[in-house]
């Protein structure tokens, strides 16, 4: 009887485990057969983010997880309104608001991000890259570089076979590790100069810094006929140019003429690709690529190793080494980017620019007090057909005589823009941003 009792206490048994068994596997799978059920320790920030961008803001604000405002006394993140927006989810226009053209971000690109939700985003952990460097000795991501080198040559935009690549702080940074390296130990101080209306960060910042190695000269229109070929000029060329989007080459020629190409807007949804530059300075910016300017991330393109060699230096002093969040971020981006050879994001962008353009273009056509720059229809390598206009400024021109103070004919008008600095600053032209979320001229 004890065996009969234990057979079928077993037998029972045996039905016991086994029918746990499945019903463990049942639940393995029911937990752990769904993907997102398998996160363990990203769950809670996963979780945390997908919170935050379901908050819906009108449409007129986001909201981000270090946000501050409405709500945050409970720790919650709230909505941060866009300009002229206002109240808890940004419903409220607010009245008499004028239209800022001058400030504002490169927003235009962020339906492009918001659709790639999924393949954008990224998660760092708490021990992400706690050193100074990254890979061992250096301070840059080789994964990056890799992909800023496939990403110049999918696009054609430079050629990036065999130079140096350098990282900055945004190509902010680099403007001026640029200038140093190229004034270093020059006989004579370098005159740093800009062919007007050029960007004004060329000025403020060399002004800043100086340095007994260089000084700020102004406008090449200034030089250009100097009779003195000893002077030593380092020229910043923008190519297209902020703010009027033309193309531009060195005014200044002679044995001791160096020049530094910002190329920050030559990628095809703000110009034409019409050849692969090919220069001894190259600078370029994620800011303006995908709009990423708060991840402050740019970078040079460098030929000669003495050149790279001091700028690199500069860098190192200066910040040691940039943020490895934003190279984790930046390599990311770029991923996205790349996908089906650029054509999405590129794509996106020239269409949103270039129609904005046109309705601009179309609206001051028919103004006798306002006129815009010219920008010709130009054939494009990297989309291989002619391309319309799209560039990332409009540049306004009060037309007539008594509309002396431009910034204030605009500002009467409800826009705000920002004044050029050309000399002379009479009938001053405007520049303003197209590249708005909202499109606001
Ligand atoms: C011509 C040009 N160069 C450089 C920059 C700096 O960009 P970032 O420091 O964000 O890379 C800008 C930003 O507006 C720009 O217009
Ligand atoms: C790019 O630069 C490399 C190295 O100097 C050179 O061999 C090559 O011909 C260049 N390519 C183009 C398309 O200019
Ligand atoms: C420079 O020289 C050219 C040709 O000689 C002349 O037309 C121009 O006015 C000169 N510019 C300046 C700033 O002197």
């Amino acid at each position: 009887m004890g065996n009969k009792t234990q057979g079928s206490s077993s037998k029972c048994l045996f039905f016991f485990f086994s029918g746990s068994l499945s019903l463990n596997l049942l639940l393995l799978y029911l937990s752990f057969g769904r993907q997102s059920d398998r996160l363990t320790w990203t769950r809670t920030a996963a979780l945390e983010a997908e919170a935050v961008a379901s908050l819906s803001c009108s449409g007129h604000g986001r909201a981000f997880l270090d946000g501050i405002g409405f709500g945050s006394s409970q720790g919650e993140p709230a909505c941060e309104c866009y300009g002229c927006y206002g109240g808890s989810d940004c419903s409220e226009l607010l009245p008499d608001c004028p239209a800022d053209a001058d400030s504002g971000d490169p927003l235009f690109l962020e339906p492009f991000w918001m659709q790639r939700a999924e393949s954008s985003a990224v998660m760092v952990s708490g021990w992400h890259r706690m050193s100074y460097q990254i890979t061992k000795g250096t301070m840059l991501s080789i994964e990056l570089e890799k992909h800023i080198r496939k990403l110049h040559s999918v696009i054609g935009n430079a050629n990036e076979t065999g130079k140096f690549i350098l990282f900055g702080v945004g190509s902010t940074q680099l403007l001026n590790a640029a200038v140093h390296a190229l004034s270093y130990k020059t006989l004579s101080p370098a005159y740093v100069v800009a062919t007007a209306p050029y960007y004004g960060a060329y000025e403020t910042q060399t002004k800043l810094f100086n340095s007994e190695d260089y000084e700020w000269a102004g406008d090449t229109f200034q030089w250009k006929n100097t009779s003195d070929s000893s002077l030593n000029f380092v020229e910043f060329v923008t190519s297209p140019n902020n703010p009027d989007g033309l193309p531009r080459h060195p005014v200044i020629q002679g044995p001791f003429a160096k020049a530094i190409h910002d190329h920050a807007y030559y990628w095809p949804h703000f110009t034409a690709i019409p050849s692969m530059v090919d220069e001894e300075i190259m600078l370029f910016t994620l800011s303006k690529i995908t709009g990423h300017a708060g991840t402050r991330f740019g970078w040079a393109l460098i030929k000669d190793e003495e050149v790279y060699n001091r700028m690199l230096k500069y860098t190192a002093t200066n910040t040691i080494g940039f943020s490895h969040e934003s190279q984790l971020r930046a390599l990311k981006l770029l991923k996205v980017v790349l996908q089906r050879g650029g054509r999405d994001m590129f794509q996106f962008g020239y269409t949103t620019l270039s129609d904005r353009w046109r309705k601009l273009s179309t609206s001051l056509s028919l103004s006798k007090r306002f006129s815009l720059q010219k920008i010709a229809p130009q054939y494009c390598n990297f989309f291989q057909r002619i391309r319309e206009p799209s560039p990332g400024y409009a540049w306004l021109k009060c037309e007539m005589e008594e509309d002396e103070d431009c910034e204030r004919v605009l500002s009467g008008a409800g826009i705000i823009g920002r004044a050029a600095n050309v000399i002379p600053r009479a009938r001053m032209i405007l520049r303003a941003k197209l590249q708005f979320s909202v499109a606001s001229l």
